[in-house]
């Protein structure tokens, strides 16, 4: 089976691209490299033993995608390109919507004109905003979006209804994901982010590091456990193979548009990942209580029995592989992709 993954420079995108080569499909990834390494390639063939194709292109690139779509013909399109700093859509949000949602519009065009009717979206649990009620099922309202970023989310999954509703034979799965965190365990391949980070674990990484001298936990007085935030950490690695089991299901699947959570179900606080991760690291972490971060809900987790049942998927990896493997990649590249 032949896939298209855009953005499988990233982070999400190259665990996909292992767990991919291995179980024997072949993958073809269309970056930017807007905000990715070739060098993450590199990891990916040293991992895998197997060269990985590679074109550096644009999916707003009408021209681009149908060169590519001439030179090759996929059975499926896992959908991973996307901006995704959350501050910075508030900023800046008509680069969002033009990237994701654009960018978007250009990949299905491109994907019609050439019959190819399979595809896997990466969306995000933020598309059930402030959610009602805990567990988070998929049939839990969408669109209480606080932020461009995830607004472009939630218009992509509609737009992807449409086109699936429009299209005879169209199939798509959008994989809300929730918290990926972690590393692949080869410590060669993982999260590097540029600058300073914007989420949890990858600012956890860099104090544990000695690059950043103390972490400041959002709010401490929300309804939870010991009244710091709570999410649904998972490893990236069970993610990317949540990426396998979607795209063995399209061959299966009625068509139209399905939407799946995955995320292992268990909620955890700041202060209990901060804590795990300690041990992991085996040293203490520098922290401090700072005020709530606008636009942060208390509390979000997935039920993830839908993706068990349809997909055959379930979270595998724990806390403790989370973070040793998260460990693992931060202290042998402090310096990500980039020579030290
Ligand atoms: P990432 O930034 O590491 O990967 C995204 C990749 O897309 C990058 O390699 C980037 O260079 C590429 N890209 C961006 N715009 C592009 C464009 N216009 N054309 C071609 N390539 C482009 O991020 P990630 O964490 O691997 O996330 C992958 C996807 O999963 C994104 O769509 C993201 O929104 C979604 N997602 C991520 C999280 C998370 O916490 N990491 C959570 C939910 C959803
Ligand atoms: N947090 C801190 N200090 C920090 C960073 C985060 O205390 O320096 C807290 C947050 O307040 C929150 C928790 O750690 O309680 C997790 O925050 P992240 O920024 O790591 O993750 P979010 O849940 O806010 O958002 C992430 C992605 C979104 C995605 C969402 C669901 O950034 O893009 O998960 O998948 F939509």
């Amino acid at each position: 089976m032949k896939v298209l993954v855009t953005g499988g420079a990233g982070y999400i995108g190259s665990h996909c691209l292992v767990e991919l080569i291995q179980a024997g499909f072949e993958p073809v990834v269309f970056d930017n490299l807007s905000n990715a390494s070739r060098e993450s390639m590199a990891r990916v063939e040293q991992i895998t033993g197997q060269t990985v194709s590679f074109v550096q292109g644009d999916i707003r690139d009408a021209q681009a995608l149908e060169g590519l779509f001439t030179a090759h013909r996929f059975d499926a399109v896992l959908h991973l390109a996307g901006l995704k700093a959350v501050g910075e859509s508030v900023a800046k949000p008509l680069t969002y919507y033009d990237n994701n949602v654009v960018g978007t519009v250009r990949l299905l065009e491109a994907m019609t004109a050439h019959g190819c009717l399979n595809i896997v979206f990466s969306s995000s649990a933020t598309v059930y905003g402030d959610p009602q009620t805990l567990p988070i099922d998929e049939a839990q309202p969408v669109g209480g979006t606080t932020n461009p970023y995830g607004t472009s989310k939630y218009q992509i999954e509609r737009m992807l209804g449409d086109w699936a509703a429009a299209t005879a034979s169209a199939r798509v799965i959008a994989l809300r994901y929730f918290n990926p965190v972690g590393a692949h365990p080869s410590g060669l391949i993982g999260e590097d982010p540029q600058g300073i980070p914007n989420n949890l674990m990858p600012y956890v990484q860099q104090v544990a590091a000695g690059k950043l001298a103390c972490l400041s936990v959002f709010g401490d007085d929300y309804d939870t456990i010991d009244g710091t935030g709570v999410r649904d950490y998972l490893h990236v690695v069970d993610l990317a193979r949540g990426h396998l089991a979607a795209l063995n299901k399209l061959a299966q699947m009625d068509p139209g548009k399905t939407a799946v959570n995955l995320g292992t179900g268990n909620g955890l606080s700041v202060l209990q990942l901060i804590h795990a991760f300690e041990a992991a690291c085996g040293a203490p972490l520098a922290y401090k209580v700072a005020p709530r971060r606008p636009g942060d809900i208390a509390a979000c987790y997935a039920d993830p029995r839908f993706a068990q049942r349809w997909l055959g998927w379930s979270a595998t990896l724990d806390l403790t592989a989370m973070c040793e493997d998260a460990w693992r990649w931060q202290s042998t590249n402090p310096s990500g992709y980039s020579p030290a």
